[in-house]
């Protein structure tokens, strides 16, 4: 390993745990854990989801971790830039075995029209920066098959019909990560903003949303610096809304 490599430089792999940015947020209450280290588990038994959800994992197959990171360059008004570049990081480890891997705002991961991962960041914040921040990620791997009502979920192995080693897995997608967050640290906002809108599913395209309880055709025209989606109807009006207020209606 490289020897400025942040993320990753401390590992600690458990069994089974209710859910790993649970137990990384419990573990920060009582002792700062240094910078970039990884917290993965075999099985979660209450993974969480966005939006209240809860993240489908079958013990052993999959990467279930969280990431304990200190960026407090970061304000609090652009922590969505976090959002972007552990997308990205995570896009491009998926890219590396599978082409067709886009960004389905704000940071699903997708291969064609099926979500092969699930990314959760939940930042604390102090003052007008981010303190500390756990970066939960959920990527399937060897899952061949999915019993829960989460829509199109996908692994690795079923797109591209191998099995992988979770642990060389972890080793790869950290040091993806580290690049990324580097660019963050660097201040390279622009190969980040371009970068995410080139991996953005539907960016420019027309396509159906549910929007205040009708169907509207719009494109994505990119995302303000909160994180807020903005969409332009065919109409040519403007929208920006959060995740709560829209449903994608494709895939
Ligand atoms: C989503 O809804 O798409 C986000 C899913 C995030 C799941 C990961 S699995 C590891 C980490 N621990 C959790 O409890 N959730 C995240």
């Amino acid at each position: 390993m490289d020897k400025e490599q942040i993320i990753g430089r401390y590992n600690t792999q458990i069994e089974s745990v209710d859910s790993t940015n649970k137990y990384v947020s419990e573990a920060l209450q009582k002792q700062e854990l240094s910078e970039g280290t990884i917290v993965w588990a075999l099985n979660q038994t209450q993974g969480k989801g966005q939006k209240g959800n809860s993240w489908e994992s079958e013990s052993g197959k999959n990467l279930l971790l969280s990431i304990v990171i200190y960026p407090d360059f970061i304000k609090a008004a652009s922590q969505f830039m976090l959002n972007k570049v552990i997308s990205l990081g995570v896009a491009e480890f998926i890219q590396s075995y599978k082409d067709d891997v886009k960004i389905k705002w704000p940071n699903d991961i997708y291969v064609g029209d099926k979500k092969i991962a699930g990314i959760l960041i939940e930042n604390r914040i102090l003052g007008d920066v981010i303190q500390s921040s756990i970066v939960g990620i959920g990527i399937n791997i060897n899952q061949k098959e999915f019993k829960s009502d989460a829509p199109n979920p996908v692994s690795l192995y079923n797109v591209t019909n191998k099995e992988y080693d979770l642990k060389e897995c972890l080793k790869f997608l950290a040091t993806i990560i580290d690049k990324w967050y580097k660019y963050l640290i660097n201040e390279e906002f622009e190969l980040i903003d371009t970068s995410y809108l080139t991996k953005l599913k539907n960016y420019n395209n027309f396509s159906n949303y549910l929007y205040e309880e009708k169907v509207i055709e719009a494109k994505i025209l990119g995302v303000s610096e909160y994180g807020k989606l903005i969409i332009e109807t065919i109409y040519a009006s403007t929208i920006e809304c959060d995740l709560k207020e829209i449903t994608f209606l494709f895939d």
